[in-house]
């Protein structure tokens, strides 16, 4: 059923080719806003949109590396042309644990697209959002922003940095543009389908969460779509667990 919880909005997703980033533009859109689906895969991006579209709603794809600051620019000029403005940004476009690479590059690279690339669209946002008067970012932290993982120092050491982050612009970029972050648990979606399909480790973590189960997109596009609303104008600075209770014991 169709709300108006987003009515007006201007919104910009990234990752929206995938996973939560997708799960979160098809919300927005069905609660009134118009959304700018962008992805590094640029034909993933397009699918998003045309979804969006097939429901009824206003969207638009496009290809960009959020890692790239002039792409960045490029993916912000775009939504202020096609929408006449940004209200809203969602920084979901973000990479696992890269196995193949060494640990020292892997570090570097999950560290690039996960903290940097949030950064560089942030900044790049940051004139239009403030200009529309009800500006806000939402990040995809993680527990393993508030907690170590056994896995990855690269993918913990990114998420505790968009943490921070989200508290540095929260600070900075107040009054005119709220910042704030959501931290998943485990997520079923495609960059976790290795672990998912791992019946041993499935059975192992899922002893690790007091709600006994493992999220679904819908869980953090709630949670976004939260954060982003208007609904949410007296909060800045916050990053919210939604993960099972993961975090409390
Ligand atoms: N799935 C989980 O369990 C989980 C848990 C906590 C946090 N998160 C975070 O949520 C975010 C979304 O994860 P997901 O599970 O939906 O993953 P996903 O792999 O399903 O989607 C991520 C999307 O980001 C895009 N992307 C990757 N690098 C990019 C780049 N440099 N520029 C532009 N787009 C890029 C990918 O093409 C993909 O479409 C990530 O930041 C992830 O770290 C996920």
């Amino acid at each position: 059923m169709a709300t108006t919880r987003m009515q007006g909005a201007l919104a910009l997703v990234t990752g929206a080719g995938s996973g939560i980033g997708r799960a979160t533009a098809v919300r927005f859109a069905a609660e009134g806003a118009r959304v700018a689906c962008v992805d590094r895969a640029a034909a993933a991006a397009d699918e998003t949109a045309a979804a969006i579209k097939a429901g009824g709603g206003e969207a638009f794809g496009l290809g960009a590396d959020v890692a790239d600051e002039a792409a960045c620019a490029r993916m912000v000029a775009a939504t202020v042309e096609r929408f006449g403005g940004l209200t809203t940004l969602v920084n979901s476009a973000g990479v696992g644990p890269q196995r193949e690479m060494s640990p020292s590059e892997e570090f570097r690279r999950i560290v690039e697209i996960n903290l940097t690339g949030t950064w560089l669209v942030s900044q790049a946002a940051r004139t239009a959002l403030a200009a529309s008067g009800r500006g806000s970012v939402t990040n995809l932290a993680s527990i393993y922003g508030l907690v170590g993982s056994s896995r990855s120092p690269g993918y913990a050491g990114s998420k505790g940095g968009v943490v921070n982050l989200t508290r540095q612009l929260a600070a900075e970029w107040a009054p005119a543009v709220r910042v704030n972050c959501v931290c998943p648990g485990h997520i079923d979606t495609p960059l976790t389908a290795t672990l998912m399909a791992d019946a041993a480790w499935r059975a192992t973590m899922i002893t690790r969460y007091p709600l006994a189960r493992f999220g679904r997109v819908d869980d953090i596009a709630a949670a976004i779509l939260y954060l982003a609303s208007d609904e949410a104008s007296f909060v800045t600075g916050a990053a919210l667990p939604v993960d099972g209770g993961y975090t409390a014991v």
